[in-house]
């Protein structure tokens, strides 16, 4: 639809918890594995891809690693050290001086790593020890894609220390000057493979019944709340996604459970990938479960998987969601709200230069005015 309508949806402002977003057309955190090596540090040319998209009502960082032992693909930006600190302010400062909002994605993949990417050559861990059947990473620039061995299952008494470590990631992003933070607890890493029936075998408090396998991203929802105040917080969640190997034998009770409780802590939003990963929704969105999720969650609530302008005008017209999320459009059209307000033509994403490289692909998407 050609656009420039004064009463287009996408551009009612939108309060989420304290900030006031000037549009619902928002930046979906994105793998882009171009920090600087070694160290994991995010740099110059990564506060610049992130300034040109400042005009997104909200940026969602790149997942992020909160610890070393968070680590799953080579070249992604970690929040655990000072260099990565400070890297990271440059972004937030970017952003910000372009009059942009960001918050910082909180991730440890678990069990979808490997030894070359770990402290001392260690075994990933996970909830179980159960390999991520067909998933896969790569742990260096030249080492292609590699299968993923089997994980080491956490032991009870070292649950506490990925709450810390999530607690850890988030003061550290509040140091680095981002707005708020989003928990990666989506697409098969940590969280979700202890949210999920089948990565999830265990027998103690961790596993088990829906409340067993939701506590851990409770415990740390509180850790980050404690830090944030609940207004700066929000978690992403994919209750039917298939991507890393994972599946829930019944999302609709696991997730609507979840958001129940994340509603009683009063997190700011929950943003849902409705769909398996990268806009696999060819059987429709999974509506039993946003449905359920929307009946007990009352804070905002993003739409993510494949959305087209119009597609996102309907639902948040019918209120079927307040934000949308946009992933690949958003690579490659950083000025991507303006295009949907015209109307106007969108850039072509080029998907061999999504992961790792260097500006090809990454700062060199022109926009309308360029
Ligand atoms: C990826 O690097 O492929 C990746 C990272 C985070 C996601 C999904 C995919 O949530």
């Amino acid at each position: 639809m050609s656009n420039d309508n004064p009463n287009d949806v996408l551009f009612e402002t939108f309060t989420l918890g304290k900030l006031s977003l000037p549009n619902r057309v928002l930046m979906s955190p994105l793998t882009r594995s171009r920090s600087s090596q070694p160290g994991d540090i995010p740099n110059a040319m990564n506060a610049q891809y992130y300034a040109q998209r400042a005009s997104a009502g909200l940026i969602i960082s790149e997942a992020t690693q909160v610890s070393p032992q968070g680590k799953g693909y080579a070249f992604t930006p970690g929040i655990h050290s000072a260099e990565q600190i400070a890297g990271w302010k440059q972004v937030t400062d970017a952003v910000h001086q372009a009059g942009g909002r960001i918050h910082m994605q909180l991730w440890h993949v678990g069990r979808i790593s490997h030894p070359d990417l770990q402290p001392d050559g260690r075994q990933p861990v996970a909830p179980s020890a159960i390999a991520p059947e067909g998933a896969k990473t790569f742990v260096s620039a030249d080492s292609g894609m590699v299968d993923i061995p089997e994980p080491r299952a956490l032991e009870t008494d070292e649950v506490p220390g990925i709450v810390e470590q999530f607690r850890i990631g988030a003061e550290n992003a509040k140091t680095a000057g981002f707005d708020g933070v989003e928990i990666h607890a989506a697409n098969g890493y940590l969280l979700d493979q202890f949210l999920k029936s089948d990565s999830n075998q265990r027998t103690d408090e961790y596993g088990g019944s829906v409340e067993n396998r939701i506590r851990l991203t409770l415990m740390v929802t509180e850790a980050v709340t404690k830090v944030w105040g609940k207004e700066n917080v929000g978690i992403r969640v994919s209750p039917t996604g298939s991507f890393n190997a994972v599946h829930d034998q019944n999302p609709v009770e696991t997730f609507g459970t979840l958001a129940r409780h994340l509603n009683d802590i009063g997190i700011a939003y929950i943003e849902v990938v409705e769909d398996s990963f990268q806009g696999n929704h060819a059987d429709g969105r999974p509506q039993s479960v946003i449905d359920a999720i929307q009946a007990v969650f009352k804070g905002g609530y993003i739409a993510n998987g494949a959305y087209t302008a119009d597609e996102a005008r309907t639902r948040i017209g019918k209120g079927q969601c307040d934000l949308v999320t946009f992933g690949r459009p958003f690579i490659a059209n950083p000025d991507l709200p303006e295009r949907f307000r015209l109307g106007a033509e969108l850039n072509k994403w080029d998907d061999s230069t999504f992961y790792g490289g260097d500006a090809k692909g990454y700062i060199d998407y022109p926009a309308l005015a360029d």
